[in-house]
């Protein structure tokens, strides 16, 4: 193509066209002329490999949660929370129904804990039900509760967006 070129820039046009090497001048005219495409076409490979170079960042650090291992009281408690759809009314780390409040810190609430929670289950307040638990279902619920408030804090003011996308957030058991 630079052979091409240079025949043209010297004026042996008869050259090309002798040899037919006149389309390929042509293609190689045509590219240098759309730099705009060409430019075009870089930023977007440049996009898509910053992209994938993020994501593979993302995916393969062991950044990731560790998963929460629940004790069998817990576990009972969490059976029963999902049962009863105690979500569907109160949030855990601000996810869940917002008739009732939010649940993740109760546990530690100078004002609340175990005997205010206890309190609430089989008495029912304005909208929330009256259940009926036996004292084992409630202190499963207690300790499933008491689990939920040792991993965080909701609304946790002192959390922290770092680079790569995760959102740092200071846990209890760190304290
Ligand atoms: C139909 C909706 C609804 C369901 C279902 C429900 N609750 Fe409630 N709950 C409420 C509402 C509303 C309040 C607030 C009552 C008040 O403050 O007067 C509340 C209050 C509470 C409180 C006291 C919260 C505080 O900070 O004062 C606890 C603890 C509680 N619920 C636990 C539970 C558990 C455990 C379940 C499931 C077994 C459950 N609730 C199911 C609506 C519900």
């Amino acid at each position: 193509m630079y052979i091409c070129l240079a025949l043209k820039y010297i004026g042996c046009n008869f050259i090309l066209q002798e040899y037919r090497l006149l389309p390929i001048y042509f293609e190689y005219d045509f590219f240098m002329r759309s730099k705009k495409t060409k430019n075009n076409i870089i930023i977007i490979t440049l996009l898509v490999t910053l992209f994938s170079i993020y994501n593979i960042f993302i995916y393969t650090s062991d950044n990731k949660p560790i998963p929460v291992k629940l004790n069998p009281e817990a576990s009972l408690g969490l059976q029963i929370w999902q049962d009863n759809n105690c979500w569907s009314c109160h949030q855990v780390y601000g996810l869940g129904g917002y008739l009732g409040p939010d649940l993740t810190n109760i546990y530690s609430h100078p004002d609340k804990g175990e005997s205010y929670i206890k309190a609430f289950l089989n008495n029912g307040v304005k909208t929330m039900p009256k259940f009926n638990f036996t004292e084992k279902e409630k202190d499963a619920i207690v300790a499933y509760l008491k689990h939920i408030d040792s991993t965080g804090y909701y609304p946790n003011y002192g959390a922290r967006f770092k680079y790569s996308g995760w959102v740092e957030i200071k846990n209890k058991h760190e304290e």
